[in-house]
């Protein structure tokens, strides 16, 4: 049984290291990617208030194909350039969405999400995976939190 959660007064920056030691060590000895992405979505589901989608994005020849996540059945596969994964992996870019609904050609997976935070995973300079939070909240994500799924996403390139 493992319990990473932080303590609920924890400030933004310690919380998100505590989340990359607790990726970090549930990742060190496998190397599945698959079971990796499983647990870290589940750690981020656990970790992070106010989702109601977390999860991964994998490139797969050229397109977004859905991977492991926490939430509800989403798309399955995202062209490049759609939506807020689609840039997101178009341009190797992290995307901060406070509003998806004022977000051209944003993909409405689920009627009840208002923000959006998506992180490219990038290895060998290529983007491998996107991670995608996803909150009913209207501008749950900041600065903060995008700094601390960017450290997240540095450290699971070579492990996912
Ligand atoms: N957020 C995405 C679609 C995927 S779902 O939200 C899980 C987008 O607009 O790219």
């Amino acid at each position: 049984m493992f319990d990473f959660r932080p303590a609920p007064d924890c400030p933004k920056p310690e919380a998100y290291r505590q989340l990359r030691d607790a990726a970090e060590a549930l990742t060190a000895d496998e190397p599945d990617g698959v079971a990796n992405m499983a647990n870290i979505a589940a750690l981020l589901w656990d970790f992070l208030p106010d989702l109601n989608w977390a999860g991964f994005y994998r490139m797969v020849e050229g397109e977004l194909v859905l991977g492991p996540f926490m939430g509800r059945p989403a798309c399955i596969r995202i062209p490049l350039g759609k939506g807020v994964c689609g840039v997101c992996a178009q341009d190797a870019a992290t995307q901060l969405v406070e509003d998806v609904h004022s977000f051209p050609g944003h993909i409405a997976c689920d009627s009840v999400t208002n923000s959006e935070l998506v992180v490219p995973v990038v290895r060998d300079g290529a983007v491998i995976a996107v991670i995608d939070l996803d909150s009913p909240l209207k501008a749950r994500f900041d600065a903060e939190d995008q700094a601390g799924i960017e450290a997240l996403a540095a450290m699971l390139a070579q492990r996912i």
